[in-house]
């Protein structure tokens, strides 16, 4: 059951049990490994990132699958959990790399918490970029979502770390222990460094995303693979339709006639997300569906142009 009328406005309290929510949000949340379907041109991409080393910076408009790529391709190649860096005007590499709660610290020692031991560790974590970049025998994978909406100076700053590799934390290298015990991002695991400085052995698998916002600087798209997602065709979006819902679609039935009408709009230049579609869908091929009179509305409603509120 996916369409019933939970809420009706009469203000009357009354016990309800929701349906189950689409697979895509249930929390917590899975990996779209399987569901997600490349379009055309982006395996070589990913493949000739993985080839060279290089992180790849995949433009397109929002709901286009940017972000779900690298789901799909950790998953594949064993990479172990994403990492995630969601990039905003105030992120800054220091924070990506690591960070260090100086004043906590300073509390601790005042309070006589440590016992009289200064101990640096507890106040310190790798960032998701400083996780990225330790050591190890497979690739890490790093997202570094909407790269577009920072401020001017992080992409330049960002790709001199990417190539050397490393980068150091000036206050672990003039501590008084060698090798500090630092947690990494995104868990509970610890990494030990030595004097401050943090080597990647393998570059780790680096998507980055933009939707176009903004242009980048010559030197900075050469070291990158880039690919722009293609506009989804009928068929492609058959086939997510299928693998995100489990459904057989019929030809001429109700969901091909939103997908055919979901393909003329983008083509006619309408700003839709992959993920709109899949909402109408998912509320159209439940077992209840919103009555004959709702219909038209719920799928005009769901499906709302982008660049208009
Ligand atoms: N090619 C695809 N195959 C399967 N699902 C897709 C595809 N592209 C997008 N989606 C779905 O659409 C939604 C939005 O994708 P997302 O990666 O967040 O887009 P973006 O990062 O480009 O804004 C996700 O739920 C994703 O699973
Ligand atoms: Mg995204």
């Amino acid at each position: 059951m996916t369409w019933s009328p939970y809420y009706t406005g009469d203000g009357v309290p009354r016990d309800v049990e929701l349906a189950p929510p689409p697979p895509w949000r249930t929390f917590p949340r899975r990996a779209m490994a399987k569901e997600f379907q490349p379009p055309a041109g982006l395996v070589e991409s990913v493949n000739a990132a993985l080839h060279l080393r290089r992180p790849l910076l995949l433009t397109g408009p929002a709901g286009s699958g940017k972000s779900t790529v690298i789901e799909q391709v950790a998953s594949e190649l064993k990479l172990g959990g994403v990492l995630r860096w969601h990039i905003t005007s105030r992120s800054t590499l220091t924070d990506a790399l690591y960070r260090y709660d100086a004043l906590g610290r300073i509390h601790a020692q005042r309070l006589g918490q440590s016992g009289g031991v200064d101990n640096i560790a507890p106040f310190m974590q790798l960032g998701p970029l400083g996780t990225a970049l330790l050591p190890s025998d497979q690739p890490n994978a790093l997202l570094i979502d909407e790269v577009d909406k920072s401020d001017l100076d992080l992409p330049s700053d960002l790709l001199d770390v990417l190539e050397r590799g490393e980068f150091e934390i000036p206050e672990l290298a003039r501590y008084q222990e060698d090798v500090v015990s630092v947690r990494q991002w995104g868990g509970d695991e610890h990494h030990d460094i030595e004097r401050g400085r943090v080597r990647c052995t393998q570059f780790p698998f680096i998507v980055m995303t933009s939707n176009g916002e903004r242009d980048f600087p010559a030197a900075f798209l050469r070291r990158c693979i880039r690919y722009t997602m293609q506009p989804p065709t009928v068929s492609l979006l058959r086939q997510m339709i299928m693998a995100h819902l489990q459904i057989d679609i019929e030809d001429g039935g109700p969901v091909q006639d939103l997908v055919e009408e979901f393909v003329a709009r983008v083509d006619g230049g309408d700003s839709l997300a992959i993920d709109q579609l899949l909402n109408a869908v998912h509320v159209m091929s439940g077992t209840t569906v919103p009555g004959d009179g709702r219909r038209q509305y719920v799928v005009e409603l769901l499906m709302r142009e982008l660049s208009r509120a």
